[in-house]
């Protein structure tokens, strides 16, 4: 699937952006082709959500979610709103164990947005209850790990914390997690917004993994999380009441229907997933295009003689968020070049600066190549 995109003038314009990002083209099509006759000559998004048409579609949404992670049947779906950022006051509020004094929430920080979803547990739980189990910012969060021995866990821990993929450092964990290294009966939560179905994961390691759609599902708007369901009785729940739109229980209960859905982008997300499903072939085969861009990219900053340099130890450099430095002080011409020749949205966070090429699913390997190429004739044009 070649995701080819071209201007008003022909030209291919490439889409590097950390999200919201690339969506399929064959998505899109279809999305336009259904825009205002999706149903009984309406659009989907003047049909109520209590509507047969839409209860189907949500039904067949997170059918298909469930088959592309293959998550078992003692975990619900939710798709709620607020963001990632909303999960991390959701999060402390609801699996911080309020009744059993004594326990700590640990958080292991590796880059910018577990550091958010750490500061949040701490606003809302304060800092007696919530422990550094690791945290990465003196090394500018660039990917050196310390070691597993100096991981400092809390002795009764509610639950740990962490982000599978960095998007503003380029920072990723993956398989490489020490899940051993925490009991089986801690709930591990994850932060999967912009690594979430680019490759199989074992969802039953996982107490809660939650994701905003806007990188690797659809649009900005909805987030999914998938929940153990024993997590969701009240003995985990702060103890004072909190707004019944942050407790995940209203949503498993009502199967996300509480109050309107986002509608729209349910179903752009339903799209994606059966584009995974029947174009990609799943997400083994999703994760083996996906190890392709990423080292086609990453050996050609290797290659480039220290003219492109990644800034991330190479045991933890993400596949979705590819950060680098341009030698001298080139960068800016890089970035309007690259931009010349259709290749947009490569400007790495206004909090890091460098450069970063989000590669997430929909961006095609041809593309990642197309992006090599410019980057090789650049370098030998300054050499
Ligand atoms: C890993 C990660 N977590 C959380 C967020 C915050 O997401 P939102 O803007 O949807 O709240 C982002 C956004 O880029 C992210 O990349």
């Amino acid at each position: 699937m070649k995701n080819t995109r071209f201007d008003n003038t022909g030209k291919r314009i490439l889409n590097f952006s950390a999200g919201p990002g690339l969506m399929p083209a064959t998505v899109l099509a279809t999305a336009a082709a259904e825009m205002s006759t999706f149903s009984q000559g309406h659009s989907l998004m003047e049909l109520s959500h209590r509507s047969a048409p839409f209860e189907k579609l949500l039904e067949e949404t997170e059918v298909s979610f469930r088959r592309l992670l293959n998550i078992p049947s003692n975990y619900k779906v939710l798709f709620m709103q607020g963001g990632a950022t909303l999960q991390f006051s959701c999060i402390a509020l609801n699996l911080c164990a309020g009744a059993n004094a004594g326990t700590k929430a640990d958080y292991i920080v590796t880059g910018a947005w577990s550091q958010k979803g750490h500061e949040e547990a701490v606003r809302l739980l304060g800092s007696d209850r919530v422990n550094l189990v690791v945290n990465t910012k003196s090394s500018k969060h660039n990917g050196d790990i310390p070691p597993l021995s100096t991981w400092n866990f809390s002795d009764k821990q509610s639950f740990v914390f962490y982000c599978d993929n960095e998007t503003v450092h380029g920072v990723e964990f993956g398989s490489k997690f020490p899940f051993h290294a925490i009991a089986k009966d801690v709930p591990i939560v994850c932060d999967m917004s912009s690594s979430i179905l680019s490759q199989p994961v074992d969802v039953s390691k996982f107490g809660l993994i939650f994701a905003g759609a806007q990188k690797n599902m659809g649009p900005a708007g909805v987030t999914v999380v998938i929940v153990r369901e024993d997590l969701l009785v009240a003995s985990y729940k702060y103890p004072q009441p909190f707004p019944l739109m942050l407790d995940y229980s209203t949503y498993a209960t009502s199967h996300s229907m509480h109050n309107t859905p986002p509608t729209y982008p349910i179903y752009l997300c339903g799209l994606v997933f059966k584009w995974l499903e029947t174009k990609i072939g799943g997400l083994i085969e999703m994760e083996k295009i996906n190890a392709a861009k990423a080292a086609c990219l990453y050996e050609a900053i290797e290659n480039s003689n220290g003219f492109y340099s990644c800034p991330v130890k190479k045991d933890y450099r993400s596949r979705m968020n590819v950060t680098f430095l341009v030698k001298g002080d080139f960068e800016k011409e890089f970035l309007a070049e690259a931009e010349k020749n259709g290749m947009i949205q490569l400007a790495g966070h206004r909090s890091v600066g460098g450069v970063r090429a989000s590669l997430y699913n929909a961006m095609p390997l041809d593309g990642v190549q197309a992006l090599v190429s410019f980057m090789k004739e650049f370098a030998s044009a300054r050499f």
